[in-house]
């Protein structure tokens, strides 16, 4: 009898630990977000960007933000979403865009979040379907 209460305990106990590593790993992430901060001074890196941009997200976004029938246009995605927020939107998709938290890691997803930023009503300075020609030839 006191072996199963110590094997009942035992399993309660490892159940518990898997929990907690179950946990960890799935919150871990929203640990390296960045700060207010670092989302401000982001450095982008343009290239990586936009060969991200060509190969995941322009068959539903359009070569030049356009949108189309599958995804809305990106043109004045600046003016209407912060810096976390299209983070966000790309890593967890919704609303009939894929999420891409599982492909792309944190860094991929802030560096193009920021490079869309860019692009607002007076400032268009990200052409992705351009330099994807270029870089196919
Ligand atoms: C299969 C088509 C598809 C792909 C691929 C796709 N999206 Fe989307 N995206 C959508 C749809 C549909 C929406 C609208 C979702 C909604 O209304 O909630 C959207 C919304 C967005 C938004 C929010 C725009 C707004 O005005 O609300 C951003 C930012 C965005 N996508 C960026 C990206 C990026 C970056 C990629 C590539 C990593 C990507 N999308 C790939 C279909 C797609």
């Amino acid at each position: 009898m006191h072996k199963w209460i110590m094997a009942g305990l035992l399993i309660i106990a490892c159940s518990l630990g898997i929990g907690v590593i179950i946990y960890q790993a799935l919150t871990a992430e929203g640990d390296n977000t960045p700060s207010a901060d670092e989302w401000a001074n982001f450095v982008v890196d343009a290239a990586a960007a936009q060969e991200l941009y060509s190969q995941n997200c322009l068959s539903c976004h359009g070569a030049d933000f356009e949108g189309g029938p599958a995804g809305p246009a990106l043109t004045n995605v600046g003016d209407q979403m912060e810096r976390p927020s299209i983070a966000r939107k790309i890593k967890n998709g919704g609303g009939g865009m894929p999420a891409f938290g599982t492909m792309l890691n944190d860094d991929q997803i802030n560096n193009l979040a920021v490079w869309l930023s860019e692009q607002t009503s007076s400032a268009q300075p990200n052409q992705p379907g351009e330099e994807a020609e270029g870089a196919a030839e």
